[in-house]
């Protein structure tokens, strides 16, 4: 049976039917209730407080992990865009960080994200812009050496327009790269979010260049209504 961060069973029995119909009130806008009523009734927000993960997102590194494998017992991962810090709770018993599975290789996790997070026992948490100067070399530092996994879920708050937030997107998707470039071992993965909307073909281009594959995937945690999707590239070629 699956186990959440905590260890206690996810089999998801006994989650029951909650839709919960949220009322319009005074003062708040009909976007901010549609958006309550999507997040009330959402199963994966359930799922998550549920099994105590720190937000849905944690299901869609679950996903793409368990198509492509990169989340290895002592695989060494850089999360970026980290906060409040899923993903860094699914990846723990993955690469084995707190080297509680006897006989498997340990693995280590570096956070990085523009928000404080809340500790998780086997990750180093850092606060940092990963657009800031030589934002690059501070991780580097923190990392001390190489990485086998680059995974990025940076998104840059909603401007609402739509354009705007895809080239922004893109940006910290090309930063992320960069950095996956210059850190992985021979072999490894970069997984980063992006939004489908035209801009990314010369990232896409770049990364067939240096990676053996390279897939673009909806996973099924990814909400259907929005445009957003993760580039999986592994077999980094050095
Ligand atoms: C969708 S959330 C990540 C969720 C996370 N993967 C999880 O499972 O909890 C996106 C995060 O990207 C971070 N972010 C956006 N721009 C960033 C930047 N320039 N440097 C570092 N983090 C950034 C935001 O602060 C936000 O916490």
């Amino acid at each position: 049976m699956a186990k959440g961060p905590d260890g206690k069973n996810t089999s998801g029995r006994g989650l029951r039917d909650l839709t919960v119909k949220v009322k319009t009130a005074r003062g708040r806008k009909a976007s901010s209730t549609r958006w309550l009523q999507r997040q009330l009734n959402d199963p994966y927000v359930q799922r998550a407080q549920a099994e105590g993960y720190r937000g849905r997102a944690a299901y869609k590194i679950m996903e793409l992990d368990d198509k492509f494998r990169f989340l290895v017992p002592g695989a060494r991962v850089v999360d970026l865009g980290c906060a409040p810090g899923g993903w860094c709770q699914v990846a723990v018993p993955r690469i084995n960080a707190l080297g509680d599975k006897g006989g498997k290789a340990q693995g280590f996790i570096l956070g990085i994200d523009l928000q404080e997070v809340e500790p998780i026992a086997g990750c180093v948490l850092k606060q940092l812009d990963f657009m800031a100067d030589d934002a690059d070399m501070q991780v580097k530092e923190w990392l001390g050496g190489k990485a086998d996994v680059v995974m990025s879920d940076m998104a840059a708050a909603s401007s609402g327009h739509k354009q705007t937030d895809h080239l922004r997107i893109i940006a910290l998707c090309e930063a992320a790269a960069y950095l996956a470039f210059d850190v992985l071992d021979e072999g490894g993965t970069f997984v980063s979010k992006v939004l489908a909307g035209g801009a990314e073909g010369e990232l896409q281009k770049l990364l067939k260049q240096r990676f053996t594959k390279v897939a673009n995937v909806k996973p099924p945690a990814s909400r259907a209504d929005s445009s957003e999707k993760f580039v999986v590239a592994t077999g980094f070629k050095g």
